[in-house]
């Protein structure tokens, strides 16, 4: 319900992503004084990060409309169809995870994104039919969580690139405390950078973390959010100095334990810990990564070193010599 409430409307409000930012108020200004569409956008990255975020600010910064729609849910060709012709000139269509757009509508994504044209088959057999129509300008903003995963005739469709990039803790500690203010929860400086520090360098679960450590607060303290208070909670909800949470322990101390520190194939690490390939994949390698923990290498992931400093381990010999 209030998470409309703290999402940033304007590029203004969007916090960090520095690049992006002064990016988009560019090509925005430059196509509002054109009077023309915003050309279509890719937006990539981990889980979060705020893509759907900037889909609707796009939308806002450019007086449009947005459709929003995901590509799983379109299954058939004639499912886009409706929201092409449902559009407005100069409208934002949405489409979340569009690496899984499947290849039919595909199809019809290509001539609408190139020229506005709509190209459809009705009816089966005999009675098959192709149809055209003129859609209106419009801006498709996708976004998915790898560029990679991407047909390359899908991606080169797109003027507009941008990529997002995890938190840096300054800019999630405004976040934390822009949040706080809206939601009206009482927080300390220390407390709000405490939470940005042990939230993946991402938005949506620093938001999510904020409304856990209000609520400890409100039962074990007197309601504000002091750095003891979030730092009580946070090790209560098992998130560690780092803001390692228990799957992020457990893939770094499967590696460890399990396959002597690596390299182990990736359905190997998937099978041993019971998660899906992609989840390891999307959401927990991206920011043990980033933050040096592990490596992708071509014979399977790695740990680094930092992997068993953080857990107060002996470095192998292996890797003590080779680093
Ligand atoms: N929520 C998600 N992304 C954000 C950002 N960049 N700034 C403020 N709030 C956000």
């Amino acid at each position: 319900q209030q998470d409309r409430a703290i999402r940033p409307l304007t590029l203004a409000d969007y916090i960090g992503q520095k690049v992006v930012r002064e990016q988009m108020e560019l090509f925005i200004k430059a196509a509002r004084a054109r009077q023309e569409s915003l050309d279509h956008t890719l937006i990539f990255g981990p889980p979060g990060l705020g893509k759907t975020t900037l889909a609707n600010i796009i939308a806002n910064e450019m007086g449009v409309s947005v459709k929003s729609t995901s590509g799983p849910v379109l299954e058939k060709a004639g499912d886009l169809a409706a929201l092409l012709t449902n559009l407005e000139p100069g409208d934002v269509l949405f489409v979340d995870e569009i690496h899984r757009l499947s290849p039919v509508v595909e199809e019809v994504l290509y001539p609408a994104m190139e020229d506005y044209q709509l190209d459809i088959m009705i009816g089966e057999g005999p009675a098959a039919r192709s149809i055209k129509l003129d859609l209106p300008p419009f801006t498709l903003v996708g976004a998915t969580t790898r560029a990679g995963m991407l047909t390359n005739p899908l991606r080169d469709r797109f003027g507009i690139v941008q990529r997002l990039e995890f938190y840096e803790v300054a800019d999630l500690t405004v976040i934390v405390t822009r949040s706080a203010n809206i939601l009206g929860i009482p927080i300390e400086p220390e407390g709000a950078q405490e939470i940005a520090k042990r939230s993946r360098g991402t938005p949506r679960i620093a938001n999510r973390i904020l409304r856990r450590v209000r609520d400890y607060a409100e039962v074990k303290g007197q309601g504000v959010i002091t750095k003891y208070m979030a730092d009580q909670a946070l090790n209560m909800l098992d998130v560690d100095a780092s803001g390692f949470d228990h799957l992020d322990r457990r893939l770094l101390l499967t590696i460890m334990d399990k396959f002597d520190g690596g390299p182990v194939g990736l359905d190997n690490l998937a099978a041993a810990i019971s998660e899906e390939r992609n989840t390891i994949e999307d959401v927990l390698e991206p920011y043990l990564i980033q933050q040096g923990f592990i490596m992708r290498t071509p014979r399977g992931r790695m740990v680094t070193r930092h992997a068993y400093l953080h857990f107060g381990l002996n470095i192998p010999k292996k890797m003590a010599e080779s680093t």
